[in-house]
């Protein structure tokens, strides 16, 4: 079954892949600011936003549902950006079906799968999100989230979203995100550019990891994005947009 999606614009695709606990509207303010030259796709990932829930989830089948979302709307080799969950489904499309992604966009998010500590917590954030609901999860991650400087509309906006997804889906995204694979030996070997772009006071992939990562995959392209934190298109989405149209007018490998 196809994903569910928004599709505004004209001209060059992109697909915006969102992050956890959230839905395609996390990427909103971001899209109407880049629909303005491109053609913007935003689809909900398989058990998120408009779709059913779902008990069992896989980052390799949720990159499945992407690249065939991007050859059924005929908007194949697409440059795709993902969101933290988003940027682990898009590096398995890369890595997966290499001819519909033509430019690897990785926003928040980590090449590095995790280590035995970070997998206890996605089985305590399961737990948490199976016995006490989504709005729990979110409070749980809302440090993580959001820069300590977030306004409130911001901060508003991300739980909203958060509340609204299935308990079930998000304990099975857990669950999918705890298994991923590391593509830390992928990037350096792919064929697209690779653009990285980190909000300032992102928790989850503070500076010097962002910095790390960027050193790690030659010609690849960083841009930190001010005053944000891990959910940057969401704090500062002029920023974002921004970093994501030079990407997009950067030249191909
Ligand atoms: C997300 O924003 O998608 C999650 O924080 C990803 C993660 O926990 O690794």
């Amino acid at each position: 079954m196809l994903l569910p999606f928004t599709e505004t614009g004209r001209g060059q695709p992109i697909m915006l892949v969102h992050s956890f606990p959230a839905d395609r509207r996390i990427w909103s303010a971001v899209a109407e600011i880049l629909s303005r030259q491109f053609r913007v796709i935003c689809p909900d990932l398989h058990g998120f936003g408009a779709n059913p829930p779902a008990s069992k989830l896989s980052i390799n089948a949720m990159a499945k549902d992407i690249a065939d979302l991007a050859v059924t709307l005929h908007a194949a080799p697409c440059p795709m950006g993902g969101l933290s969950m988003g940027g682990y489904v898009i590096q398995a499309v890369a890595r997966d079906y290499p001819a519909t992604i033509n430019r690897l966009i990785l926003v928040d998010t980590k090449a590095a799968a995790d280590n035995p500590a970070q997998r206890d917590a996605r089985d305590a954030i399961a737990a948490l999100a199976y016995e006490h609901g989504s709005s729990a999860v979110f409070e749980k991650m809302r440090p993580n989230l959001l820069s300590p400087d977030a306004k409130p509309a911001a901060v508003g906006f991300a739980r909203m979203i958060a509340e609204a997804q299935s308990p079930i889906t998000l304990t099975a995204a857990s669950l999918a995100m705890r298994d991923r694979d590391d593509y830390t030996e992928l990037l350096p070997r792919l064929k697209i550019p690779i653009h990285l772009i980190f909000g300032e006071h992102d928790a989850t992939m503070p500076p010097e990891a962002a910095n790390a990562l960027h050193e790690s995959v030659p010609g690849s392209t960083h841009t930190q994005i001010s005053g944000a934190g891990h959910l940057s298109p969401l704090e500062n989405p002029a920023e974002v947009a921004a970093a994501i149209t030079a990407a997009l007018q950067s030249k191909p490998l």
